[in-house]
C-alpha cells in the first residue's frame, strides 16, 4: 500500500499552477452525453476521478480519448442508459449522467450511489427534479429508474442547494419542451461552467450563479471545445500550504472571484493576501489567529475547505469553532488530527480546535479526498514525518500533489508499503 511521507518544517516558497476543476470537468463530461458530436474539453485534471468518468462514459458507449490535459468526448456510438453499482461506488458523481441520458434517451437506470464517508448523501431533490419534468422515477431496488414519454419544462423549487441536484436538473431539463425554471439553485462556480458549456452547445440557460435558472428548451444541441475552470479547491489547499508553513506561494491559474471566502479567512487568521494577474499570493504569518468559521453552499465558505482550515486553525493562537453545515458527518479528520497532537472536541456538527504550538508527525490515514489534503498541510507544519496512509483518497482529487509541493520547497515523498 502506497504512503506519503511529510517532513515538516520547510517554509513553502514559488509558484505553483493549479490544475483545472474537478467538481466542473465531471457534470461536463456528463454533458457531453447530450450530443451525438465531438467535444473536446482543455485544462482536464489528470486524477482519478476523472478517470472513473472516462469509464462511465465508455461503458455507456462513449469514445474517450486523452491528449495531455485534452479529452476528446464523442458521444456518437452512446447506446446504453445504464450503469451498474460497480461504477457508482467508484465514485458517487457518476450520478451525474442521469439527466443528460434522460434528456438523450428519456430513460436512465443508474444503481444507487450509496453513502460515503462523510454522509448518507440521499438523491432525493435529483429524483424529485426528474419527476417534476415527466418522468416516472422508481428507486425501490438498488437503482434509481427514471423514464419518461416526454419531457415537459416545469418550476422547481430545491428545498436545499445542492450542486449535483442543479446540474442534473440542468442536463434533464436543456431539451425539454417549454421553459424550466429551478428555484434555490446552487450557485457554485462550477455550475456556472455548466451553463457556459451547455450554452456553447446551443441551449438557453441563464441565471447560473444566482439562485434562480432559467432554461428554454431546444431541440437539438452540437459539438463544442471549452476550457474548464481552475480549480477553486486546490487553488484554496495551496493557500492554506502556504499559511501553515508561514510560507511565500503564488497560486497561478486562479480565478479570484473564485476564492472570495477562502481568502476572507485566510486574511482573517492574518495571512497576508496579494492578487496578482491571474493568480494570488498567500505570505503565511504567525502567530495564526483563531477564527470561526461555518461550511455553507456558495458564496459561504466551501465545507471541500473545511478539513484543510481545520488544520490550520489547530495551529492558532487560541479557541476557533467550526460548523459544518453541509455534510452532517465531516469531521473524520478530527481523530487523526489528534493523533498529530491537536486539541480538538467534536458536538454533533461543531467542532471546537484549541491550537496547539506544536503538532507531532504520526502514522495517520486519510479518511477522505479532503481529509487527505488536511493531513498533508498538518504534516507540512508537524515536527517529523507524518506517514498518511489511504493516499487513494488523495489520488482521486489532487493532481501530482507531491510534485507540486516539492517544487515549493516541501520535504514530501511518496513510498510503497
Ligand atoms: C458537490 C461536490 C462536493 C461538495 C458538495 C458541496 C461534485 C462532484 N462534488 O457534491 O465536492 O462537497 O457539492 O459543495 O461536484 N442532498 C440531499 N438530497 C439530494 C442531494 C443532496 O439531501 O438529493 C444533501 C447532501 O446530503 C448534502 C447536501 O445536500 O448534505 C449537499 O450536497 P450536494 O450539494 O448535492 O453535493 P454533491 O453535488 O454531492
Amino acid at each position: 500500500m502506497e504512503r506519503i511521507v511529510v517532513r515538516g518544517g520547510t517554509r513553502l516558497n514559488g509558484t505553483v499552477r493549479v490544475s483545472g476543476s474537478k467538481n466542473s470537468t465531471l457534470p461536463i463530461m456528463a454533458a457531453c452525453l447530450l450530443t451525438s458530436k465531438e467535444c473536446i474539453l482543455h485544462q482536464v485534471p489528470d486524477i482519478d476521478d476523472i478517470r472513473v468518468m472516462e469509464e462511465v462514459l465508455v461503458k455507456l458507449g462513449a469514445g474517450v480519448k486523452r491528449e495531455g490535459d485534452t479529452l476528446i468526448i464523442d458521444g456518437g456510438s452512446v447506446d446504453s442508459w445504464e450503469l451498474p453499482e460497480s461504477l457508482t461506488r467508484k465514485m458517487r458523481a457518476s450520478n451525474l449522467v442521469m439527466g443528460a441520458l434522460i434528456s438523450r434517451f428519456r430513460s436512465a437506470r443508474v444503481a444507487y450511489p450509496g453513502g460515503c464517508a462523510i454522509g448518507s448523501r440521499p438523491m432525493d431533490l435529483h429524483i424529485k427534479g426528474f419527476k417534476e419534468l415527466g418522468c416516472e422515477v422508481d428507486d425501490s431496488r438498488g437503482y434509481i429508474e427514471a423514464r419518461a414519454s416526454r419531457l415537459q419544462g416545469r418550476e422547481i423549487l430545491l428545498d436545499f442547494p445542492s450542486v449535483g441536484a442543479t446540474e442534473n436538473i440542468m442536463m434533464a431539463a436543456v431539451k425539454a419542451e417549454g421553459v424550466t425554471i429551478i428555484r434555490n439553485a446552487a450557485r457554485e462556480p462550477e455550475i456556472v461552467d455548466l451553463q457556459n458549456f451547455l450554452n456553447r452547445m446551443g441551449a438557453r440557460i441563464r441565471g447560473a450563479g444566482l439562485a434562480t435558472i432559467r432554461i428554454e428548451g431546444v431541440s437539438s444541441l452540437g459539438g463544442v471545445t471549452h476550457d474548464v475552470i481552475p480549480d477553486r479547491i486546490e487553488a484554496g489547499t495551496f493557500m492554506v500550504a502556504s499559511a501553515i508553513s508561514q510560507g511565500d506561494v503564488v497560486a497561478e491559474n486562479v480565478v479570484a472571484g473564485h476564492m472570495e471566502p477562502i481568502i476572507a479567512k485566510l486574511k482573517e487568521v492574518g495571512a497576508k493576501i496579494m492578487k496578482c494577474n491571474g493568480g494570488i499570493r498567500v505570505i503565511g504569518k504567525r502567530p495564526v489567529r483563531p477564527v470561526d468559521l461555518k461550511t455553507l453552499p456558495f458564496p459561504g465558505f466551501p465545507t471541500d475547505m473545511q478539513p484543510q482550515m481545520m488544520a490550520l486553525l489547530a495551529t492558532a493562537e487560541g479557541t476557533s469553532v467550526i460548523v459544518e453545515t453541509v455534510f452532517e458527518n465531516r469531521f473524520m479528520h478530527v481523530d487523526e488530527l489528534r493523533r498529530m497532537g491537536a486539541d480538538i472536541k467534536v458536538e454533533g456538527r461543531v467542532a471546537i480546535i484549541r491550537g496547539k504550538p506544536k503538532l507531532a508527525g504520526a502514522a495517520v490515514e486519510a479518511t477522505d479526498l479532503r481529509a487527505g489534503a488536511a493531513l498533508i498541510l498538518a504534516g507540512l507544519y508537524a515536527e517529523g514525518e507524518t506517514i498518511i496512509g489511504n493516499t487513494d483518497h488523495i489520488d482521486r482529487g489532487y493532481e501530482s500533489i507531491e510534485d507540486k509541493l516539492r517544487s515549493l520547497g516541501a520535504t514530501i515523498s511518496r513510498v510503497d508499503g
